[in-house]
């Protein structure tokens, strides 16, 4: 689909759909709104007087414009009230809009940037959400469906964003650029979620990683499990024995010329592609959702995939351990011990605290470049959903209290929430284990604390943050731009980290 921007009118354009927009509590449509209504002799502000749609936030009204305009059909948009309205609520009108297009069967339609006027949001933020709103609302994925329902097939082959403000068109074509990189990474990671673990393997994965570097400034190394042998990394080696396909340990880096002389921001991405468990073998009921514990790995995919094609002035590396958990005769099994790469030895107490495993020596690889910081995004514990809630927030600890900041900072410019957790002291004592240096489990009550503190054992030496995204990765409902299934999340937060750091 091409998004592209015109300097003009909107009234004026030859499209299947208009698209104008109303702001709760105005007594009259104004703007390009207006405009459009003039040609209609007045409908839309009849609609508005008559109380018939109020502008609630993602109401949407279609009307026909019977040969008063070059387009068959125009589309009301409520934006909610104009002093709430924020790049999150821009992303999700745009996202409604263009779903409700494609319902319609429309090729081409026509759309202003929402809220750059009346509600003053900055004019290149708000064509950047406008662009992420209409490409992530409309993702769809079936590559394992035989067949397609009728309506699946319809695609929008044109948006047209109409500006009448010829000055502005720069801004909004840089920011529907940059909207158009982010958003085709946040599909590229729900899509690398979204597919089932025998087409998602580490092998698989590794194979992926190589097609987002091709034709991009970044560099790939794929460690194997012999090299990781030779670098002691006895504690993610001990959950991948029992799988028949091998462990990957992927790492991107981008370094561009003007930034290569600055310590880098590493991040580290849980990548299990598939959690039976183990030997401490989940239940069966919803054990299919373990498809999805690479989203940590697979939203690092598309933050180095993001950042590189916005060209940010940041030295970045993606630390991504890959490896299947799963049960068999040569798998892990508790109460064995594991030694890390940092000599530190695990008594398993659970084969299904795999991820804190794998983490452990990538965390201690990330030492090696020296990072400026090193934030780790893994599907980690269930208890992060029961604290925090499916869809709510992702958990976020740390050792720094500037680095969180950040992190917070980034989150609320990107509308992917975090939400702080603690790394009390008293969560060591739990890991505690007669046999080895600590357990891979602190038993139930405190499971996200404990899981956390452990992680601390290994990123030391640099400011560290730990995202626990188990709550935030798939979703079961549906939502303006996040369809039900894989959601992308972090993806979006990473990058404005990295764009944050550059400065
Ligand atoms: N991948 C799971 C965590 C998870 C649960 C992610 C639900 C997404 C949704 C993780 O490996 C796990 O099994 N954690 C255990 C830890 C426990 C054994 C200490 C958990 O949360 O129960
Ligand atoms: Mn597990
Ligand atoms: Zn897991």
């Amino acid at each position: 689909m091409n998004i592209t921007v015109k300097s003009g009118q909107i009234q004026d354009q030859a499209v299947d759909l208009i698209v104008v927009n109303h702001f709760e509590g105005m007594r009259s449509p104004v703007g390009a709104t207006g405009a459009v209504d003039a040609r209609l002799a007045g409908a839309i502000d009849e609609i508005i007087s008559a109380g018939d749609f109020k502008g609630k936030l993602n109401d949407a009204l279609l009307l026909y414009a019977r040969r008063q305009l070059n387009a068959r059909r125009v589309l009301l948009i409520g934006l909610g009230p104009a002093a709430e309205f924020t790049l999150e609520r821009a992303r999700q009108v745009a996202a409604t809009a263009a779903r409700k297009a494609r319902e319609l069967g429309v090729k081409r339609m026509a759309t202003v940037v929402n809220g750059a006027s009346t509600a003053g949001l900055d004019v290149q933020a708000a064509a950047q959400s406008l662009a992420e709103g209409i490409l992530l609302g409309l993702y769809q994925f079936n590559p394992h469906k035989s067949k397609l329902e009728p309506d699946a097939n319809r695609q929008i082959d044109e948006v047209i964003v109409v500006e009448i403000d010829a000055q502005k068109v720069p801004a909004i074509e840089a920011g529907i650029k940059a909207g158009r990189a982010i958003a085709e990474a946040v599909m590229a990671t729900r899509d690398l979620v979204n597919h089932p673990s025998n087409f998602m393997t580490p092998t698989d994965l590794a194979e992926q990683a190589r097609k987002i570097v091709e034709n991009r400034p970044l560099s790939l190394q794929v460690l194997e499990a012999d090299e990781m042998r030779a670098l002691g990394m006895g504690s993610l080696l001990g959950v991948a024995q029992g799988s028949d396909t091998p462990p990957k340990l992927v790492i991107f880096e981008y370094k561009p010329a003007e930034a290569a002389d600055k310590a880098p921001l590493v991040f580290v991405g849980k990548g299990i592609t598939f959690d039976t468990g183990g030997i401490s073998i989940k239940p069966a009921e919803h054990m299919e959702e373990m498809k999805g514990d690479m989203a940590g790995a697979a939203a690092v995919f598309g933050a180095l995939q993001a950042i590189a094609d916005l060209g940010l002035a940041q030295h970045v590396i993606g630390i991504t351990p890959l490896v299947e958990n799963m049960p068999s005769g040569k798998a892990y099994k508790p109460g064995d011990v594991l030694k890390a790469s940092n000599g530190k030895t695990i008594e398993v107490i659970s084969t299904d605290a795999e991820g804190r495993l794998v983490l452990a020596d990538a965390l201690v690889y990330a030492g090696r470049y020296n990072p400026a910081a090193v934030i780790d995004l893994a599907t980690l514990t269930g208890a992060c959903v029961v604290a925090l809630g499916e869809d709510v927030a992702a958990g976020m600890f740390g050792t720094d209290e500037a680095l969180k900041q950040k992190l917070m900072a980034a989150s609320d410019s990107s509308s992917e929430r975090l939400w702080p957790m603690p790394l009390f002291d008293d969560y060591k004592e739990r890991i505690k284990s007669d046999t080895a240096d600590m357990k891979n489990s602190g038993g139930r009550y405190g499971g996200v604390g404990t899981s956390a503190i452990f992680l601390r054992e290994f990123a030391e030496g640099y400011p560290w943050a730990h995202l626990d995204v188990a709550p935030m990765t798939l979703s079961e409902r549906d939502r303006p731009y996040t369809p039900k299934g894989a959601t992308g999340f972090g993806v979006r937060l990473l990058v404005q980290l990295a764009r944050d750091w550059a400065g």
